[in-house]
């Protein structure tokens, strides 16, 4: 099946349409930067003009990064305050005209990654951690998604994880690869504490540069593995999310 897959972040959104029996983008993928403010009306209108972009008239699929409950965006971390509670759903199927599925940012790239990546085939836990202007995360078991993990928000040493770890927090803080490492690592543990993962996969576009940073995360009893997916593990789960809404209990 072909499925258009939009792919909303903090500072970009990307859009590409899916061959979902093989994950695979069917054509370049087309990036916009987000609109700031990121208000609810200006994101929608350049997921219309994606859309358009494609003349895509068949089923699309929205990643969020926020959680998202039944096509209402319920947080925004890194976008205007005023999506909370909205029905962000029925926003982006007037701007798409034709109705669309919506479903949390990392909660699509973990789809991706278990269906045709790093998480192929595993059976046990599986935690993917997204690392780009926040930190999202994805919880598996026995290949079972546990929708709107919100993992990049548990505080350490008082401050959100994300603001300490993400890409960005390497960014802003001109963080040493030795350093960022440091800190990732420290937010693993502390994940390893919480959920017990038998594999963690870490996502993002900085997972493109894993050979820098993956080798020096130790001491960890969970397998630590790079994305295979990288940037494109969003557009590509939001494709499947759209064709399997099961799959995404809640988030369809
Ligand atoms: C949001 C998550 C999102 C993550 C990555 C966090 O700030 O709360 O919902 O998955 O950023 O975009």
């Amino acid at each position: 099946m072909h499925v258009l897959g939009i792919d909303i972040g903090g500072s970009g959104i990307k859009a590409a349409p899916v061959d979902t029996a093989q994950g695979t983008l069917l054509a370049e993928r087309v990036k916009v930067e987000t609109p700031r403010p990121a208000r609810p009306e200006a994101i929608a209108d350049a997921v219309g003009s994606l859309v358009a972009t494609f003349g895509w008239t068949g089923p699309a699929g929205i990643a969020f990064p926020g959680v998202v409950i039944g096509g209402t965006t319920m947080t925004a971390a890194n976008l205007d305050p005023a999506w909370v509670g909205l029905d962000a759903r029925e926003l982006f199927n007037k701007a798409a005209r034709q109705p669309v599925s919506l479903i949390n940012d990392a909660d699509a790239a973990g789809l991706a990654e278990m269906r045709f990546g790093a998480g192929a085939g595993h059976q046990g836990t599986v935690l993917m951690l997204t690392f780009g202007t926040g930190i999202g995360s994805a919880l598996f078991r026995a290949g079972t998604l546990v929708p709107n993990t919100e993992f990049g928000h548990i505080e350490i040493h008082g401050h959100d994880a994300e603001t300490r770890a993400s890409e960005r927090a390497k960014e802003l803080h001109d963080l040493s690869w030795d350093k960022w490492a440091g800190r990732v690592g420290e937010y693993l543990h502390h994940m390893e504490a919480l959920t017990a993962p038998d594999l963690f996969i870490i996502g993002g576009g900085i997972s493109r540069k894993a050979d820098r940073f993956v080798p020096l995360l130790d001491g960890l009893r969970a397998r630590v593995v790079p994305a295979t997916l990288h940037n494109n593990a969003g557009i590509v789960g939001a494709a499947l999310a759209a064709i399997k809404p099961g799959a995404s209990l809640g988030s369809s």
